[in-house]
């Protein structure tokens, strides 16, 4: 047998503190998979009292993760979360000294990794980040390596389970966006501001890892066109149901012919499609290419386990790696030869449209809001009127308000965006509308 992998862990939480409590337990089976022993060596914490569940006389302690991250250790492992700061200053050091990097950070990943990819391959070294995507699914290895030879068309795909176990449990059980966010943050699926969650930023920061890799482009996740879930009432949730849709948040990278379409948005998707089974926090990504034509991977997206799982199969990947072996490119090409991300417009984006407006019950409304859909050359699919606006929703509530829902055939959001306007400005409105985009299905 080799050598002991000797690694090193910053970050001893919901993830790191299940990783070490794996790397422990099942020692025997890792050695005799990995060919080697995997050692956990050293750990670094912010307050070393709190108990971890493992033997802390079993480890080194660290207070700084870059002196960690610099020690005699194999592998370092980032688990402590940030863009800047401990985790960024670590990465880089373990990288420039020669030392392996598996980390779960996908923030620091939409903002450094093409840097990070590259200090890597000079060093060569690995910089391995399947727990940074779709939690428990290996997609980057996927991506980077089995589909090595197919041109993406699409990816897209659940890539929150924060926001999908919110989605599903309103829908589910009725329950509230801040009853159902509280308990996501109990179960360890949560980000540490749950913000990044629920405003879709952390969909953004995986869909970018993804773009990269889909399309050979440097990650741009300030490029993406990001709406989050705050806005989903359960009123939306209803009406989508009722129309044959679900609503979820989905992160979808195409390439146009004016470039590459990355967003990140609320979606409609068919009651009926694969992605709509998805519940709870599992997450799902859909890859269409050329060769393989469509493909799907689901399983959970979140919590100790499931990253940890992923997080372990990288570190195994790095035992059975040979000294002196020339390893593939972080981002499946080298750093360098990335290419520029051309951003396609959301204004040119076509699709169809889920919009719920509360209209004041008065003459000439729904007339004024068809001429303003037939100005921009919107056609229905179709048209439901319901006298059930939430009360809570309505502006003025001396008038009666109806709620209209609109489902449009495919169209710009040029256009839905102009007749929004133009509807609001006549006055017609008792509520902001709700404009919801619905996403074809290959
Ligand atoms: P967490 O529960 O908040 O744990 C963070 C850990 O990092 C804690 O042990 C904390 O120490 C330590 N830490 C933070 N700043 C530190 C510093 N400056 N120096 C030393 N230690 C520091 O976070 P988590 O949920 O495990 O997530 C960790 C990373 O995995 C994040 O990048 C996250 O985005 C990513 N991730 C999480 C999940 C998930 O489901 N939770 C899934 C995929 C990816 P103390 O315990 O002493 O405070
Ligand atoms: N907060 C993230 C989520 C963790 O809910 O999906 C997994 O990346």
């Amino acid at each position: 047998m080799d050598k002991p992998l000797k690694i090193g862990i910053a970050g001893l939480g919901t993830v790191g503190a299940e990783l070490a409590r794996i790397i422990n337990s099942k020692s025997n089976m890792l050695a005799e998979r990995c060919g080697r022993a995997l050692v956990l060596k050293s750990v670094c914490v912010r307050d070393r009292s709190k108990d971890r569940g493992i033997d802390p006389n079993s480890v080194e302690w660290f207070d700084d993760a870059v002196a960690l991250a610099t020690s005699d250790i194999d592998v370092y492992v980032e688990l402590m979360g940030g863009d800047e700061g401990p985790a960024l200053e670590s990465v880089r050091a373990a990288l420039k000294a020669g030392i392996h990097v598996v980390t779960a950070n996908k923030a620091l990943l939409a903002k450094h990794g093409v840097e990070l990819a590259g200090l890597a391959e000079n060093s060569g070294v690995l910089l391995n980040y399947e727990a940074a995507v779709a939690g428990g699914i290996p997609i980057i290895k996927v991506m980077r390596e089995s589909l090595a030879g197919n041109d993406v068309t699409r990816v897209y795909g659940i890539m929150n389970g924060t926001c999908n176990y919110i989605l599903t449990r309103m829908e589910d059980d009725g329950l509230s966006f801040e009853e159902c966010l509280a308990d996501a943050q109990r179960l360890g699926y949560a980000e540490a501001d749950p913000a990044f969650d629920i405003e879709g930023d952390d969909t953004a920061h995986k869909l970018a890892i993804l773009t990269s890799l889909s399309f050979g482009t440097k990650i741009a996740a300030d490029e993406i066109y990001v709406e989050g879930i705050t806005k989903i009432t359960t009123e939306d949730i209803r009406a989508a149901k009722d129309l044959g849709y679900r609503i979820k948040l989905l992160g979808v990278a195409c390439r146009t012919d004016s470039g590459i379409e990355s967003r990140v948005h609320p979606t409609m998707v068919p009651l009926a499609s694969p992605i709509a089974q998805i519940s709870g926090v599992t997450n799902a990504v859909a890859i269409e290419a050329d060769v393989v034509g469509s493909l799907m991977m689901s399983g959970p997206g979140a919590g100790g386990g499931a990253t940890a799982s992923a997080a372990l199969g990288d570190i195994a990947d790095i035992a059975k790696s040979r000294p002196g072996h020339q390893h593939g490119p972080a981002l499946g090409r080298p750093a360098e030869r990335l290419e520029p991300y051309v951003r396609a417009k959301m204004r040119q984006h076509e699709g169809g449209y889920f919009i719920r407006m509360s209209v004041f019950d008065r003459s000439g409304a729904m007339a004024a809001i068809a001429t303003r859909m037939s100005e921009q050359d919107i056609s229905l699919e179709s048209i439901v009127q319901r006298r059930d606006t939430p009360r809570s929703e309505v502006k003025n509530t001396d008038l009666d308000a109806q709620t209209l829902i609109l489902i449009t055939h495919e169209t710009h959001e040029s256009a839905i965006r102009a007749a929004l306007e133009a509807i609001s400005k006549d006055g017609y409105l008792a509520a902001e509308p709700q404009m919801i985009r619905i996403e074809e299905m290959g």
